[in-house]
């Protein structure tokens, strides 16, 4: 299967936000992620349904939706309403994480986990079997343009270790501090999608940089 990458819209530029979406379509993205942050789970707000909203309307690939929020339950059917393919959840923001998850999929949405820098891999050892995607923070949840947490690369190891071993087809994602520089190494421990919010909207040319990182990981 190929790797994706999906451009985490969080460092495009929201007065220009049709342009920014439409270059994505145009771009050999696979993806977009789409940070939802409530300050409360994570220091600082991003935006919500109304913003998402205005993505959906003009994105031609599917929303791969993180919840960076609190109580994420209550919102599940609006996330689908508004144009969600992909939920995320926080692994530390989910007291019944398996009824979250039934949810996700009962509303026709594929189900992600995301897991904090200090969280083990082992937590999913009773739940990887029931997701579609594990996401693995490698920066602190919050903010865009943070350098990338080395652990992450024996974490991404462990977590493709439980997926074989219980013999599922889980996906791993990468998010947070993804560059040209990192991505490689990322994909031979065993990661299926490379978020990229910062790599892909600071550079000159975004296409050519999604290409790019899109021929070096396949
Ligand atoms: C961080 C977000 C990330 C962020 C990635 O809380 O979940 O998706 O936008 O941005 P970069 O690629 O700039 O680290
Ligand atoms: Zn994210």
């Amino acid at each position: 299967m190929s790797k994706l990458v999906a451009p985490s819209v969080l460092a495009a530029d929201f007065a220009n936000i049709q342009r920014d979406v439409e270059m994505i379509n145009s771009s050999d993205a696979d993806w977009f992620h789409i940070d939802i942050m409530d300050g409360v789970f994570v220091p600082n707000i991003s935006f919500g349904m109304p913003v998402m909203q205005a993505i959906k309307k003009h994105a031609t690939k599917p929303l791969d939706v993180h919840l960076m929020i609190v109580n994420p339950d209550q919102y599940i059917k609006t996330f689908k309403e508004i144009g969600a393919d992909i939920l995320t959840v926080h692994y530390e923001a989910c007291t019944h994480l398996h009824r979250t998850i039934q949810s996700i999929k009962a509303e026709g949405m594929q189900a992600g986990v995301a897991l904090n820098p200090h969280t083990p891999i082992s937590v999913l050892e009773d739940i990887i079997q029931d997701l579609d995607l594990v996401c693995i923070m490698s920066v602190n949840p919050g903010f865009g343009g943070q350098s990338f947490i080395e652990n992450t690369y024996t974490k991404v190891q462990q977590l493709k270790n439980l997926i074989t071993f219980k013999g599922c087809d889980t996906k791993i994602e990468i998010d947070g501090g993804v560059t040209s520089k990192n991505a490689n190494n990322l994909i031979e421990v065993g990661a299926d999608v490379l978020v990229a919010g910062s790599f892909v909207f600071g550079a000159e040319d975004p296409i050519q940089t999604v290409k790019e990182l899109k021929e070096l990981i396949n």
